[in-house]
């Protein structure tokens, strides 16, 4: 079969990777991609959020099963076109997608259905934003409505970087009509883990717990990025806290959404905190997370291409899935001033030499190739994935690893895995 994977970043790589493995997938197009995928895929020079070509395309190249790896074509309705045009695709239709496209209305569904999240108000008037601030406490956290990449959602530890934080996304619309309304929402202690399942709206089959990194700095200082590091599993989170997490947050949500006439196909992927008591959701997203997915699916022994099949066909079985026993940690080489500015068109040396290590696995998210090498392209350039034998083991790997590596402006947080060392 030929599949399309949507996308350009190291999730889509390591997508693409997956989707490889599958014994019954002959071709694999990628749009846009990036050139650090070409060993597998055949670029698509198309851009993501251009539903209608990539749809033409599609149906003209009798494409068999489409994957979409990003949040804005899903919020924008791909699925709903594609399906409309009778053409497979893995992901939740626009309606569903909404959980993510709004955090106001995924909040007020977990609110009615009782699921535990922080308490919260929402704002559509900065002056009442700021009003409410006076007398709040803090921490406190104040997230803009809308897809901001990662970046839409701020800790405000005094009253002074809240206020900034209601004039950047009101007043100074640093990420235009996402900000036009706000959450602020009380902060809540505890562990941030990352639970993905994959659903056809009725069965759910949870992925492996892995743990992201979201902040540019060691120790979680600096700015929110996309993610700077990942690993899988997690140790707290045993087989019955995440029956835990089954019971009190995953069921719970699919039927709220089936209550809301939302039948949710794809990845529901559950930002979840666990507090004194007890998980508690943060956020949820519409797709697999990134770089979530680059230590989440190098563990899957499933065929992933069966699995996505069986959620467009309304057919997902409760199966265990299968999962590789070793460890795996993910650490992102960026470019230095990511996520605000930075520059590109680096050489990148040493990546050729680690192709002869099995257990290391090279994700491209900006890159480009020029001639025999490949130049830095993007802000989050690689992801750098180990699996071990144990978390300890593949995070001592990953890091040797490294320094192989080395490209101009190179920065990567040397403390992945950190909350597991010093014990949570
Ligand atoms: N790693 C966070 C996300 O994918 O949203």
């Amino acid at each position: 079969m030929k599949v399309l994977v949507i996308g350009n970043g190291g999730r889509e790589h390591a997508l693409v990777w997956k989707i490889y493995q599958s014994e019954r997938v002959e071709k694999i197009y990628v749009a846009p991609g990036n050139d650090g995928m070409l060993e597998l895929a055949e670029r698509v020079d198309l851009a993501l959020d251009d539903i209608k070509g990539l749809a033409n395309w599609a149906e003209r190249n009798q494409i068999d099963l489409t994957v979409v790896g990003p949040e804005k074509p899903l919020v924008e309705g791909i699925v709903d076109e594609f399906t409309l045009r009778g053409l497979k695709i893995f992901g939740p239709d626009k309606k569903a997608a909404r959980i993510e496209g709004s955090k106001v209305f995924a909040k007020e569904i977990l609110r009615k259905y009782h699921i535990p999240t922080a308490e919260y108000e929402v704002f559509t008037e900065p002056a009442e934003a700021l009003n409410y601030l006076e007398d709040a406490s803090y921490p406190l956290v104040i997230k803009a409505e809308g897809l901001a990449g990662g970046k839409g959602v701020v800790i405000a530890t005094s009253l002074k970087q809240a206020r900034a934080a209601v004039a950047r996304i009101m007043e100074e619309r640093l990420f235009g009509d996402a900000g036009n309304r706000i959450v602020i929402e009380d902060f809540l202690e505890g562990e941030e883990v990352s639970i993905l399942v994959i659903t056809d709206g009725e069965s759910i089959l949870p992925l492996a717990p892995a743990q992201d990194h979201k902040a540019i700095f060691d120790g979680d200082e600096g700015p929110n990025t996309g993610g700077m590091g990942a690993y899988s599993p997690i140790p707290i989170i045993s087989k019955d806290v995440l029956q835990e997490i089954a019971q009190k947050i995953l069921y719970p949500a699919i039927k709220a959404f089936r209550a809301e006439g939302i039948k949710y196909k794809g990845i529901l992927y559950v930002g979840l905190i666990m507090t004194s008591l007890g998980p508690k959701v943060l956020d949820f997203n519409a797709r697999f997370g990134d770089p979530e997915s680059q230590v989440i699916l190098p563990r899957l022994k499933n065929d992933l291409v069966d699995l996505m099949e069986m959620v467009v066909e309304d057919r997902l079985p409760e199966i265990e899935l299968e999962w590789d026993e070793r460890s795996a940690v993910c650490v992102v080489l960026a470019s230095a001033g990511y996520p605000i500015d930075y520059k590109t068109g680096y050489r990148i040396k040493g990546l050729a030499g680690l192709a002869k290590y099995d257990n290391v696995l090279l994700f491209h998210a900006g890159t480009k190739q020029k001639g025999n090498n490949y130049l830095t392209d993007g802000g989050r350039v690689l992801g750098i994935t180990v699996l071990g034998d144990g978390l300890l083991d593949a995070i001592n790997q990953v890091y040797s690893y490294i320094d192989e590596i080395d490209f101009e402006d190179m920065h990567y947080r040397t403390d992945i895995g950190y909350r597991l060392i010093r014990g949570y």
